[in-house]
C-alpha cells in the first residue's frame, strides 16, 4: 500500500524532473553546492515551470520533516530558531572582513576556524555553529553569498533579531492594544536605512514576476500609481522604467523620504527629472492631500506588503482611508502579501 511519505516522494521526484528540464530548457546550470557563481535563478525571474517546481520542491521537503521528524524534537528546534536570527546578526555585523567574505576569499579548501576566529574576533568555539565542511575547515557555498554585506539577509537578521527582545514578551504584550514594529522603527531612525534596504532587496528578490504578469491593460496607458507604504518604491520604479505613460505618488512616513528621494535620484534621476514621480510623507492613517488627478492619468491606489503588518484594527483603518480617497475616480488595488481573512470584501 502507498503511504503518505511514497506519494511526497513520487511528487518530489516529478518536481525535480521537471526542474531539471526547465533548467535545460533555458540554458541554465544544474544547481550546484558548491558552485559560488551568481546562478541566473536567484533572484531573477524563471519560467512558470521552474518556478512553481523550485517552490514546491523546498514545501515537499518541508512535508517531509513535518511527517518524519518526531514532533517534540522538531518543537524543540522550532523553539531554538531565534538562535539562528541571532547567528546570522552575528556574522553579518562582525569586523570586517566578515566571516562570508573571508569564507569565500578562501576557495574550494576552505579556511581553518582558527584564523577565521582570528580575523574576525568571533570566539573560535562559538563558530562552530557554521562550519560547513569537516575538520575545523569552512568552505564557502553558494548559500554563503548571502551572508556578504551587501546582502539584504544582515539588515534583515539585525531587524529581526531586535524583535527577538520584543517577542520574548509577547505573553505580556499580547495583552495590548494594537501597534507594530513601525512605532519602533519611528523612534529607532538609526534602524530605519537598513529596513529600507532590506525591503528594496527583498522586493527584487520577491517580486519580479509582479511586473511581468500583473494584468494591467485595464488601467489604460497613463496612470498615476499612487504607493502607499511603498518604502524607497522599488517597485514603483520597475513600473515606471517598462510605463512610459506612468507617473507615481511614492507615499511613507515622512522619516522614510529623504532615503526615498536619494535611491530614485540615484537609481532614475531621468524619472525624477522629467517630474514622473512625487514623494508624500504622510501617515496612511490619516487622509492623503491628494490634489484631484488629470482625468487622462487617474490615480491607481497599490498596497503592497503593507496591511500584513498591522492588526485587524489598524489595517481597517487604513483600508477605510484609502477608501476616502476614491471619491473622485475609479480606483484599483493591487495587493499582496494579504492576510488571507483581509480578502474578505466586508473586512
Ligand atoms: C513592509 S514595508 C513595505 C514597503 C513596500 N510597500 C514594499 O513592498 O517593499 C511597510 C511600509 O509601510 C510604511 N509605513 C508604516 N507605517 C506607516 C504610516 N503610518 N504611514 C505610511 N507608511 C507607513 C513603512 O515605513 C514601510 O515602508
Amino acid at each position: 500500500m502507498k503511504t503518505e511519505l511514497d506519494t511526497i516522494l513520487e511528487a518530489l521526484s516529478t518536481c525535480a524532473s521537471v526542474l531539471q528540464a526547465a533548467l535545460e530548457d533555458e540554458g541554465a546550470p544544474s544547481f550546484r553546492r558548491d558552485d559560488l557563481s551568481h546562478h541566473p535563478w536567484d533572484g531573477g525571474l524563471p519560467g512558470p515551470r521552474g518556478w512553481y517546481a523550485r517552490k514546491a520542491i523546498v514545501g515537499l521537503c518541508q512535508r517531509i520533516t513535518t511527517l518524519v521528524q518526531d514532533p517534540f524534537e522538531r518543537s524543540q528546534i522550532d523553539s531554538a530558531g531565534f538562535a539562528l536570527t541571532a547567528s546570522l546578526h552575528t556574522v553579518t555585523q562582525c569586523v570586517p572582513p566578515t566571516v562570508a567574505e573571508i569564507v569565500l576569499a578562501s576557495g574550494k579548501n576552505g579556511t581553518s576556524l582558527k584564523e577565521l576566529a582570528e580575523r574576525t574576533e568571533l570566539n573560535e568555539t562559538k563558530l562552530h555553529y557554521f562550519m560547513e565542511k569537516e575538520g575545523g575547515f569552512m568552505a564557502p557555498t553558494r548559500s554563503t553569498r548571502a551572508l556578504l554585506p551587501e546582502s539584504y539577509v544582515g539588515d534583515i537578521a539585525g531587524l529581526m533579531n531586535a524583535g527577538i527582545a520584543a517577542a520574548s514578551m509577547l505573553k505580556e504584550t499580547a495583552k495590548l492594544p494594537s501597534d507594530s514594529r513601525h512605532q519602533w522603527l519611528k523612534e529607532n531612525p538609526e534602524e530605519l536605512a537598513p529596513f529600507s534596504r532590506a525591503m528594496d532587496t527583498m522586493e527584487k528578490m520577491l517580486d519580479p514576476g509582479l511586473v511581468v504578469d500583473l494584468p494591467i491593460e485595464d488601467f489604460g496607458p497613463n496612470i498615476t500609481l499612487v504607493d502607499i507604504g511603498g518604502g524607497v518604491g522599488g517597485l514603483t520604479m520597475q513600473f515606471l522604467k517598462r510605463y512610459p505613460g506612468w507617473k507615481a505618488v511614492l507615499q511613507d512616513q515622512k522619516v522614510v523620504i529623504p532615503q526615498a528621494e536619494a535611491f530614485w535620484r540615484k537609481e532614475a534621476p531621468e524619472i525624477v527629472d522629467a517630474g514622473r514621480v512625487t514623494f508624500l510623507g504622510h501617515s496612511f492613517f490619516e487622509p492623503f492631500p491628494l490634489p484631484p488627478a488629470p482625468e487622462d492619468c487617474p490615480y491607481v491606489f497599490m498596497l503592497k506588503d503593507v496591511i500584513h503588518d498591522w492588526p485587524d484594527d489598524l489595517t481597517t483603518r487604513i483600508l477605510k482611508v484609502s477608501r476616502e480617497e476614491q471619491h473622485e475616480l475609479a480606483l484599483k488595488y493591487i495587493r499582496t502579501s494579504c492576510r488571507l481573512r483581509c480578502q474578505d470584501p466586508s473586512s
